[in-house]
């Protein structure tokens, strides 16, 4: 079977990207056998590591700041004819710090997924890792879901534990969600391409 096509889209580091590419490279079987390749790479923001990361691995990219365009509507009318130019059967945010509009949403709902550093329904939006310091969480980590029109709010996919620990920092605790989220994106990306998978209400089942 022919590898699932992937549009990764970023906004930061790319950690996660590189995550995928190297778990894909790494495979024996390459994109065949892990299931899927990164046909492109998009962001909302030049001059980003993860664009780099790209550029290196020879990926192609496209850049959508929402302050090129008239309005954030005709934003996401451009992300999602750019993305969808790459025709993929599964678009990850990973780290792309935008939400994005009903147009990307029709378009790519249920293919959609986003991994966010905290364990939802706890702690959604920009802040995840702040928000659950702050709350005194003991507990927190990261969540792979499909992308619904709500903030963070879609059926959930995976999900990975991190305990918190007395005295650590945000970047130090977000530093340590990133291992096991890098981890549980590249095992869920390779499940829902290789295996398929089922949205039925608020449960996803990999068949
Ligand atoms: C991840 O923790 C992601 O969940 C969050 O931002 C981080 C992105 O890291 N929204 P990177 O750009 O993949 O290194």
């Amino acid at each position: 079977m022919a590898a699932s096509r992937l549009v990764v889209l970023v906004s930061g580091s790319g950690t996660n990207l590189q995550a995928l590419l190297d778990a894909i490279d790494a495979h024996p079987g390459g994109a065949e056998g892990f299931g899927a390749e990164v046909v492109a790479v998009g962001a909302d923001r030049e001059n980003i590591a993860g664009l780099e990361r790209a550029e290196k691995a020879g990926i192609p990219t496209f850049v959508c700041p929402v302050k090129a365009y008239g309005s954030r509507e005709e934003w996401d009318a451009a992300l999602t004819e750019a993305t969808d130019a790459y025709a993929p059967d599964l678009v990850v945010s990973a780290g792309f710090m935008k939400i994005v509009g009903k147009n990307f949403i029709d378009r790519f709902g249920g293919r959609f997924i986003n991994t966010h550093p905290a364990l939802l329904p706890a702690f959604p939006g920009a802040h995840g890792v702040r928000d659950a310091l702050a709350y005194g969480a003991k507990v927190t980590g990261c969540t792979v879901h499909f992308v619904d029109s709500g903030v963070d709010t879609g059926p959930i996919i995976a999900q990975g534990v991190v305990e918190v620990l007395d005295g650590e920092d945000e970047a130090a605790l977000h530093e340590r969600i990133k291992e096991v989220e890098r981890q549980l994106l590249v095992d869920v990306v390779g499940r829902l391409a290789r295996h398929g998978y089922r949205i039925e209400g608020r449960k996803v089942t990999i068949q």
